[in-house]
């Protein structure tokens, strides 16, 4: 098993519509692929966790790469583990922009948390926590 995580900003012109058309597409393509994950949305700013076996992570990542639809893809975390974070969901998603639920108020102080660590602009073991949490607090 192989996990990759990546920053990007998203383009202007991507829509939340246009957003979860594209999940609906990337989750059909991702259950054929073996690949799980979570991609999360915030201030125009992605971060996803991809798993999978290494071949399939990283052929998907080189499409995501290329995609117009996003721009500045930074790898922050990339290693084999023995365990997917996600196993169950071809790609979870959540829109932070969604406020006032208490999970927006606990996924907020994470992203705080990971955002003052400097996660999102370099490498960071900090990622895997990370999604352990999110986990934890979007699906208990
Ligand atoms: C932020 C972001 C996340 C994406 N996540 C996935 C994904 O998990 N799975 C997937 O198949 N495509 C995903 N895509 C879409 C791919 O970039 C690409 O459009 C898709 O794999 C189809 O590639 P193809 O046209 O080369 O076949 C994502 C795109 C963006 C911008």
């Amino acid at each position: 098993m192989h996990s990759l995580v990546y920053r990007s900003v998203a383009s202007e012109s991507f829509t939340l519509s246009e957003i979860y058309k594209m999940l609906s597409d990337a989750r059909d393509s991702n259950a054929d692929h073996g690949i799980t994950g979570c991609l999360l949305y915030h201030n125009n700013h992605f971060l996803q966790l991809l798993e999978g076996t290494k071949e399939e992570v990283l052929s998907l990542y080189n499409r995501i790469k290329k995609d117009p639809r996003h721009r500045e893809v930074i790898t922050l975390m990339e290693e084999p583990r023995s365990e997917r974070i996600f196993d169950d969901w071809s790609m979870a998603f959540h829109d932070y922009g969604q406020n006032g639920s208490s999970s927006y108020i606990k996924m907020k102080q994470i992203d705080d948390f990971f955002a003052k660590s400097g996660a999102y602009e370099k490498p960071s073991k900090l990622a895997i926590p990370f999604f352990t949490n999110v986990r934890e607090i979007l699906f208990g």
